[in-house]
């Protein structure tokens, strides 16, 4: 069509939605060189140094082409510029810079493909994200229901589970949880049934995990939890 393939997507949504899960299945299944690395990565403390790693990276991927270049946690560096006078801000801002060169600069940068993931993309810089640069925009959204049901029996297809056990009941008592949390829960429900030394998870292990990983997110470690 004449057109030129995206470059670069990036994943973001809340915490626990399986972005850096995301990326992992494409490194598992993809036959391309995948390197990886995070923005506290790249914020480096001598001057220069962040901004250099970001053309090593790049050069490396080149030469591994075809590559795919996973930046996790961008808004470490990707955060909106300001003026500053503090060495670290802008230490980290040149970094920004050459991230910014390296994605859309005057050289081809060839067949690499870049993700990048976030959970805070409203802070980053309009630069970092236009097309040209990142090309996609992907939202994780926290799961629905049936998506829930799925996380959960990924999650304790290794358990054995009482007939009282119904993942509806969970997921329809609890909304407001990501896959991260589904995962907690069952690992919670798991060590709960230990701890009664028995070898199957009943339905009070997953009502008690629930509120020992619902009531820790809102107020901190729940004191019954480390009796
Ligand atoms: N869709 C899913 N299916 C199965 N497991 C999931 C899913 N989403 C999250 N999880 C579980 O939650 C864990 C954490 O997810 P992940 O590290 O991908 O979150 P994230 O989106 O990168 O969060 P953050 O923004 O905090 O980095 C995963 O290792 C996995 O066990
Ligand atoms: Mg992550």
């Amino acid at each position: 069509m004449g057109i030129t393939a995206p470059k670069g997507v990036i994943l973001y949504g809340e915490p626990g939605t399986g972005k850096t899960l995301l990326a992992k299945a494409v490194a598992h299944s993809t036959s391309a060189t995948f390197l990886r690395a995070t923005g506290s990565d790249l914020v480096q403390k001598s001057s220069g140094e962040g901004a250099r790693l970001v053309r090593d990276l790049f050069k490396m991927a080149k030469e591994c082409a075809p590559c795919i270049v996973f930046l996790d946690e961008i808004d470490a560096v990707g955060t909106k510029r300001f003026d500053t006078s503090s060495r670290g801000e802008q230490e980290v801002q040149r970094t920004l810079l050459e991230l910014l060169n390296q994605l859309d600069g005057f050289e081809s940068r060839g067949d690499v493909k870049i993700i990048m993931a976030t959970n805070r993309i409203d802070s980053l810089d309009p630069a970092l994200i236009r097309p040209g640069r990142i090309d996609r925009k992907i939202e994780l959204p926290k799961p629905d229901e049936k998506t829930k049901m799925k996380i959960l029996s990924i999650h304790t297809s290794g358990m054995t589970l009482a007939k009282d056990v119904k993942f509806e009941k969970i997921v329809s008592k609890e909304r407001e949880i990501s896959g991260a949390d589904c995962r907690a829960i069952c690992t919670e429900a798991g060590m709960l049934a230990l701890r009664a030394h028995r070898k199957v998870v009943c339905m009070d292990d997953f009502d008690r995990a629930i509120k020992n990983i619902i009531y820790s997110k809102k107020f901190g470690v729940m004191e019954e939890f480390y009796m």
